[in-house]
């Protein structure tokens, strides 16, 4: 891996294993069994030019139980940017205050642009539609963890990504590490206007992986084997689009009914997150909470171990940040959601 991750481009098969292979050694510790300090000293800076729960406080929180500290900010106003300042200029005095910084930022190639001034490692928090590095490792992560927990291969399974599928940046970043695994059945479902961007559909036919593109989710016959529903990102749209956009019609809603029409019990169901709950957004329905098909807090609780794995490879922490483990002291729920399913 590079001093940053600013692309899941940086990444081939082998990198990831080894990813994955850190992210399951960390689990003891994101999942509140164990504490470790091997980051005790370091500081890391997590800057946030657009709005975040999980990526901004999940990077916070991953660094921090590595024994780290944070220092953050969140949005232009309080930054000197609003000022003028370039990011150059900006990443070239936090990377003399931080020994690793997060960015997450409104323009495609504004995280790129920030690292190239600084030797201090960079992680691409989501820079405007490009990509989410992180995000799509998380997500890849929690299907492998989900397959193993079914007891069935990957390669060959039906995956179905639908919603915005153009600036979704999470979902560019999945189909190219997805484009990386045995071949699959990808099938792509989005509103006009709102689908996958040429090149990736390119990327994913010449890696050898079989590729549909369909209207509506009922035009989905086959056996789904992971549905990865996403938000409208209706922030990226034009003032043109705001205004000619008449909504998510009920031919792109995942919700019970259309588990109960089209999927098996063993169908895996994930967002990024947000979902967007407000009236007419059409969004992943809450009709599927309580049901163990869900995975989206399965793939949020997944972010602490990948984001402590992410650090660990950029700082060279990865071969024994797990020698001197103590057991915590306090009492953590066996299971975090009251809806969380026991498997
Ligand atoms: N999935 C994701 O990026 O969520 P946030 O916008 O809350 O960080």
């Amino acid at each position: 891996m590079t001093p940053h991750l600013l692309s899941v481009d940086q990444l081939d098969r082998d990198a990831i294993d080894e990813l994955f292979a850190i992210a399951q050694r960390m689990e003891p510790i994101a999942r509140r069994r164990k504490i470790c300090r091997v980051l005790e000293g370091a500081v890391l800076g997590n800057l946030f030019f657009e709005a975040s729960t999980r990526t901004r406080i999940s990077f916070n929180v991953a660094f921090c139980r590595l024994g780290g500290s944070v220092c953050d900010t969140t949005g232009f106003t309080f930054s000197s940017m609003a000022k003028g300042e370039s990011l150059t200029d900006t990443s070239r005095v936090l990377g003399g205050y931080c020994d690793a910084l997060v960015m997450r930022h409104p323009d495609l190639g504004s995280v790129a642009e920030f690292a190239s001034a600084v030797n201090v490692p960079v992680i691409n928090g989501g820079d405007g539609p490009g990509e989410h590095p992180s995000q799509a490792l998380l997500d890849l992560y929690t299907i492998e963890r989900e397959f193993e927990r079914i007891q069935r291969p990957l390669a060959g399974a039906h995956i179905l990504m639908t919603g915005d599928l153009k600036y979704g940046r999470t979902v560019h970043s999945l189909i190219k590490l997805l484009s990386l695994h045995e071949p699959m059945h990808i099938t792509l479902v989005a509103p006009t206007g709102l689908e996958m961007p040429t090149p990736l559909l390119d990327l994913v036919a010449d890696r050898g992986h079989r590729l549909e593109l369909r209207d509506s989710l009922d035009e989905v016959f086959e056996p789904i084997d992971v549905i990865y529903a996403t938000r409208i990102q209706k922030e990226r749209f034009t003032e043109e689009m705001i205004e000619s956009f008449k909504g998510i019609s009920d031919e792109f809603i995942v919700n019970r009914a259309f588990l109960d029409r089209r999927c098996t019990p063993g169908t895996i169901v994930m967002h990024p997150l947000p979902r967007d709950g407000r009236p007419g957004a059409n969004d992943l329905s809450t009709d599927l909470n309580g049901d163990p098909r869900l995975a989206i807090f399965r793939q949020t609780d997944n972010g602490i171990p990948v984001r402590m794995a992410i650090f660990a490879k950029l700082m060279g922490i990865e071969a024994d940040f797990d020698r001197d483990l103590r057991d915590v002291g306090w009492r953590v729920p066996e299971a975090i959601g009251v809806d969380d399913a026991r498997f």
